[in-house]
């Protein structure tokens, strides 16, 4: 099948500014959904289930969080082969994200630096989108929660507790996003005082809410690229302890050596893409050395082709996601990354 992401698709979106070639994408990718044509997407490779925190993924491919963030089109990305959706962040309030421009191409590097700030339409609103947008999803859907940018750390849980809440009911895993690099103060989250304190409690909610629901909604949380190997084993320890369900690794990155001098590369916030993926393999690696074997990892960060996701899982991830190598690559790198797992 000719490759009309790349022929066609690609250098009309790669022409508009990329925030609203993202925009065009999401509302082009509804209507088919909507009508119905989504199927013509399909990767044409079978199921190979999986079991990961207790629930069975179709396949161990997942859209990572950011891409889908108001969950508009959680059955569009279903039916073009993803196992799991990752929609949010989501925070409890609805915030508009930071100024424009907050989002650019490294197109020489297959990379994207953004610095969105968790634009989000609120957990209230996010959660009538997943009613309408999952349906005909076969799917494993996530709901990545965050805070808000005018909620002190010191109240943080605050936030995340409305979040697990109110997400509970219709989430199938719940991600705890403590690594974007695009609120001020998020990642001190990963201090292991901090995160011990914010996880304890989202975990002892997670018991209370599986008994008066009697559903058990696994709890991830993802990390950051950018800590040494005796912070990841801190944490590692840490998750195993409190018994977190799944470690979502990783992030973007604060780091721009692999892209200095390149046009955009001095743009503030968190980089991603090709330049991500070695440290992204490493980070995987660091941490099935040191995590409790019975928590799974999720890894996320560069894979732009099937050896990419191979190392991934080699490294120890029980599961992969994509996003910015979708940008570059379209519904051909899920069909590839599907095909070569089958
Ligand atoms: C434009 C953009 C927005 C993102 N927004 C979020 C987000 O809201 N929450 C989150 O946990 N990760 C977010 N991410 C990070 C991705 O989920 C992923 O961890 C990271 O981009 C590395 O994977 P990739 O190299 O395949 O893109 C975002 C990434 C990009 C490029």
């Amino acid at each position: 099948m000719p490759d009309l992401y790349r022929s066609l698709l690609r250098p009309l979106l790669f022409r508009l500014d990329p925030e609203r070639a993202h925009h065009w994408t999401l509302a082009g990718l509804r209507t088919a959904s909507l009508l119905g044509l989504d199927a013509l997407l399909a990767p044409g490779a079978p199921d190979t289930p999986v079991e990961v925190m207790g629930l069975r993924f179709p396949n161990r491919l997942g859209l990572a969080a950011g891409l889908d963030k108001s969950a508009a089109c959680i059955a569009g990305f279903g039916a073009m082969g993803f196992g799991h959706v990752e929609v949010g962040t989501i925070t409890p309030r609805p915030q508009p994200g930071n100024p424009k421009p907050r989002l650019f191409r490294l197109r020489e590097r297959g990379a994207v630096i953004n610095r969105m700030g968790f634009n989000n339409p609120g957990i209230e609103a996010a959660l009538d989108n997943v009613a309408r947008s999952r349906r005909g999803f076969c799917g494993v859907l996530g709901i990545n929660i965050g805070k808000n940018k005018d909620t002190p750390n010191e109240r943080a849980v605050d936030d995340y507790l409305t979040g697990l809440q109110r997400a509970y009911p219709a989430a199938d895993y719940i991600a705890v996003n403590v690594s974007s690099p695009n609120t001020a103060g998020l990642r001190d989250l990963q201090d292991p005082t901090a995160a011990g304190n914010l996880l304890r409690r989202l975990k002892a909610e997670q018991g209370g809410l599986a008994e008066q629901t009697g559903k058990r909604v696994p709890l991830a949380v993802k990390i950051a690229p950018d800590m040494d190997d005796h912070q990841i084993a801190e944490l590692a320890a840490l998750f195993g302890e409190i018994g977190m369900d799944g470690v979502i690794a990783t992030n973007t990155t604060v780091a721009r050596h692999a892209v200095s001098g390149l046009r955009h590369a001095d743009e503030a916030g968190g980089l991603s893409g090709a330049p991500l993926e070695a440290r992204a393999t490493e980070v995987i690696a660091a941490l099935r050395s040191a995590l409790d074997p019975r928590v799974p990892i999720i890894g996320v960060g560069g894979i732009s082709d099937a050896a990419g996701a191979r190392a991934a899982l080699a490294a120890g991830a029980d599961l992969v996601q994509i996003y910015t190598g979708f940008i570059y690559r379209g519904p051909t790198l899920v069909r590839e990354i599907l095909r070569a797992l089958a």
